[in-house]
């Protein structure tokens, strides 16, 4: 047997990218997803970019039978944990999907971890859990507040990672806060496939370029910002791919730790200025409209990095013109 990484969520946006670098790195890979959010047919797409087919098991994480059969079976080294749901509005309208999926199903596979013996894990939690930011960029040692259910979950999934971690020597967790990640892989063969209107801004504008939608609504021109509109700290999915093999090299090598840690750029763009580099990636007029502020929105948000470049020694450097240039090559692929 050999020393594997169980991917759950595998499939999906962020990780299938974390695959491709996980494979570059030398790690073999196991992925498992439900495929509520992704297609199966993305293993072709890691196939043909890595020459390598990650294996796959289709399945749910709150599936204890499953996991504790995955852990006989695999000789699982860690676990990079990504499955859940991710649609704020949703979680509003759907809490008890969102607690059951999120919470109850990251409780069932650490269980399963815990029984296996398998101690470091990896988790896609979000720059939600700093709610209205007090001072920016954020420090990881910023107030933590959550304003709807998806956000409460990453929060409660945090603190019980904590809990695990204080409760029981040798576990290795990394907290992953993510910014706003966007973009795609160059090759153009994966990237983010939103079901349905897209709720991001990214995926949205893409498809205003690529003329699916009519134009964009600009979410409020009030905010205390440059132009007015809301300021985030956009993130290319590949540079947050080699975050997590980074993060996870760190905890193997390094004595047992709780490590949360901001994974973003560390500067912010407007909505204005994400729709102008991507009207220059495209080549395409970008129509667009000021709508009303988006309730629950912020202003301004982006990321203090010294924590990742100190413990890391990783830093996010591909710019906001290679992330809307790869989102038009996989968008273009699309349509
Ligand atoms: P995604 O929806 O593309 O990927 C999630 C994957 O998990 C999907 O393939 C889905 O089929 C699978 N899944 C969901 N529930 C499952 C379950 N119960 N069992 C097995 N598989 C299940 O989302 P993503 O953008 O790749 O996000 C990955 C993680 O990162 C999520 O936990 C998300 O909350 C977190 N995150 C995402 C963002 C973002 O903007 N994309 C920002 C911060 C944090
Ligand atoms: C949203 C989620 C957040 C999640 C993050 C990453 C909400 C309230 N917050 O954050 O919990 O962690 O995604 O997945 O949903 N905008 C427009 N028009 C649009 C879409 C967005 O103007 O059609 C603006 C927003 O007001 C914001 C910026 O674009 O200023 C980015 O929005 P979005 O991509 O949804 O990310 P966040 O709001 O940062």
């Amino acid at each position: 047997m050999t020393c594997k990484i169980l991917v759950t969520g595998g499939t999906g946006f962020i990780g299938s990218h974390t695959c491709l670098e996980l494979i570059a790195d030398g790690y073999q890979v196991l992925v498992l997803d439900n495929l509520s959010n992704s297609q199966e047919s993305v293993l072709d797409a890691l196939e043909q970019i890595s020459g390598t087919r990650p294996e796959f098991i289709r399945g749910d994480i709150r599936d204890r039978i499953l996991l504790d059969r995955i852990f006989q079976e695999h000789d699982i080294a860690a676990v990079i944990h990504f499955a859940g749901l991710k649609a704020v509005g949703q979680s509003v309208s759907q809490p008890l999907n969102y607690y059951d999926n999120n919470i109850a199903g990251t409780v069932i596979l650490m269980q399963a971890m815990q029984q296996a013996g398998v101690r470091s894990l990896v988790f896609s939690s979000s720059a939600t859990v700093y709610g209205d930011p007090q001072q920016l960029p954020i420090p990881e040692d910023h107030p933590l507040s959550a304003t709807n259910p998806y956000g409460h979950t990453k929060l409660v999934l945090e603190e019980i990672m904590g809990n695990v971690y204080r409760s029981e020597p040798g576990w290795r967790i990394g907290l992953l806060r993510y910014f706003n990640p966007v973009g795609a892989h160059p090759s153009g063969l994966i990237g983010e496939a939103p079901q349905g209107v897209p709720n991001n801004l990214m995926p949205y504008v893409a498809q205003v370029a690529s003329g699916q939608r009519a134009q964009v609504q600009v979410f409020g021109q009030d905010y205390d910002t440059p132009d007015g509109t809301g300021v985030r700290d956009y993130i290319h999915v590949v540079d947050l791919a080699q975050g997590h093999v980074a993060a996870l090299r760190y905890l193997q090598e390094n004595e047992p730790e709780l490590l949360a840690v901001n994974l973003g750029t560390g500067r912010g763009y407007s909505v204005l200025e994400m729709i102008q580099a991507f009207a220059r990636s495209s080549g395409r007029d970008i129509p667009y409209t000021i709508a009303p502020r988006r309730p629950g929105d912020i202003a301004s948000c982006w990321a203090d990095t010294r924590l990742a470049r100190e413990k890391l020694n990783w830093t996010a450097d591909k710019d906001i013109q290679e992330m809307c240039d790869d989102a038009w090559r996989w968008q273009s692929s699309q349509s």
